[in-house]
C-alpha cells in the first residue's frame, strides 16, 4: 500500500523514525520489500536523480508498482531524494510518488526560499508532500560539492518553514554523505534539532547521510580486495535519540551499496568459477533483507506495521 509521507510522520512523530532507502535496481527493490516484511516495518523508498536515470525512470516506476502487487501487506511512500525543480515537477506528473525533497539549499537563503515554494505550490496541488533543506552537508550531494558543513540556524528554519509551506525539513547537524563521515569520534549537533524542536514542535525533520558503515562490512569488503580504509558512519544508536527530537524519516543509502559490494566481492572470490547472476543476486537479495530487518530495529519502526496500516486508513493526508 503506498501510503502519504505525511502520515507515516505523524504516526511516527516523537517515537521512532521511519527508514528512507535508496535503490536503484530489481535486487534492491526485492531485499527492500522483503527487510521491511520480515520486520514488520513501514519505509519510504527513495529515488534519486542518479537513480532515475540509472535504467529508466519508467522501469524503477513500474518495479515499484509491480512490488506493491507482489507484497500487498507493505505499508510504504514512494520519495524522490534530492531533487531539482525539473526533477520535482516531473515525479508529480507521474502519478506514483508520494513526496518529493526539493534540495535548493546550494542557494543563497531568498533563493532557496522562491524555489521551494513554487515546487511546494506544485506539488501541494496534486496532493504530495515536500521535503526542503536548509543548510550544506560536507561533500558531494548529487552534482553540488560542499568543503565544509553549513549546519542548519535553528532560527531560520522557523521563518523558512513559514514562508515556504514545506511538509518537512532535511537539517545539516554534522552527517555527511557517503562512506567517510567522520575522520575522529562522530561529532553530531543534536542541540540543533532540540533548538528546532522547542521553536516549531511537530514539525518533522529529516536526517540524510545517515548511513552507519559497519566496521565489519568495510573488513569484509578490504579483506575481499576492497579498499576502504578510513570509512566511518552514524552511530546507529544515535537514531532513538533523534527520533525523540522530532527526526521522523532518517536516509539511508550507502550501507546498501556495502552490502551489495561485499557480497559480491565475497561471492566471486570464493567461486571464482562462477559467472552466474542469479546465485549471487539471491545472496544479496536474503543480505540486505536481513540488513534493512536490523536496521528497523535501530529506526524503531520495527513492529508498526500493522497499527501504521490502520493509522493510514483514517489518515488519507
Ligand atoms: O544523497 C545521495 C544519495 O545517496 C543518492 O546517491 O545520487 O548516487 O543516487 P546517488
Ligand atoms: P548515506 O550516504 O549516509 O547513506 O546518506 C544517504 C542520503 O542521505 C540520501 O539522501
Ligand atoms: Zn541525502
Amino acid at each position: 500500500m503506498i501510503v502519504p509521507t505525511n502520515a507515516l510522520f505523524k504516526h511516527a512523530y516523537g517515537k521512532y523514525a521511519i527508514g528512507a532507502y535508496n535503490i536503484n535496481n530489481l535486487e534492491q527493490c526485492m531485499g527492500l520489500f522483503q527487510g521491511n516484511l520480515q520486520s514488520k516495518a513501514p519505509f519510504i523508498i527513495q529515488i534519486s536523480k542518479g537513480a532515475r536515470s540509472y535504467t529508466h525512470k519508467k522501469m524503477l516506476e513500474s518495479m515499484l508498482k509491480t512490488a506493491d502487487e507482489i507484497f500487498p501487506d507493505a505499508v510504504f511512500a514512494v520519495h524522490l531524494d534530492h531533487g531539482d525543480e525539473a526533477t520535482c515537477l516531473d515525479c508529480i506528473a507521474s502519478g506514483i510518488y508520494s513526496s518529493i525533497m526539493i534540495d535548493a539549499s546550494h542557494l543563497p537563503y531568498a533563493k532557496n526560499v522562491e524555489t521551494t515554494k513554487r515546487v511546494v505550490d506544485a506539488a501541494h496541488a496534486k496532493g504530495l508532500s515536500v521535503e526542503a533543506e536548509l543548510g550544506l552537508l560536507k561533500g558531494i550531494e548529487e552534482d553540488i560539492k560542499a568543503d565544509d558543513h553549513v549546519f542548519t540556524e535553528p532560527d531560520e528554519a522557523v521563518d523558512f518553514v513559514k514562508k515556504t509551506g514545506c511538509d518537512s525539513l532535511a537539517c545539516a547537524i554534522g552527517t555527511s554523505h557517503g562512506a567517510y563521515k567522520f575522520k575522529g569520534a562522530q561529532k553530531l549537533r543534536f542541540d540543533i534539532l532540540e533548538a528546532i524542536q522547542k521553536l516549531i514542535p511537530g514539525f518533522p525533520l529529516v536526517m540524510h547521510g545517515s548511513s552507519s558503515v559497519p566496521e565489519d562490512e568495510v573488513r569484509r569488503i578490504n579483506h575481499f580486495g576492497g579498499a576502504m580504509q578510513g570509512a566511518k558512519g552514524v552511530d546507529e544508536n544515535s537514531f532513538a535519540l533523534a527520533a525523540k527530537l522530532g527526526v521522523t524519516k532518517i536516509n539511508i543509502d550507502t550501507d546498501g551499496r556495502l552490502v551489495w559490494t561485499r557480497v559480491h566481492r565475497e561471492y566471486f572470490t570464493l567461486y571464482p568459477e562462477n559467472f552466474d547472476l542469479r546465485p549471487v543476486g539471491k545472496v544479496f537479495m536474503a543480505e540486505y533483507a536481513r540488513f534493512i530487518a536490523g536496521k528497523n530495529k535501530k529506526l524503531g519502526s520495527a513492529g508498526q506495521l500493522d497499527a501504521v496500516r490502520e493509522f493510514c486508513k483514517t489518515n488519507k493526508k
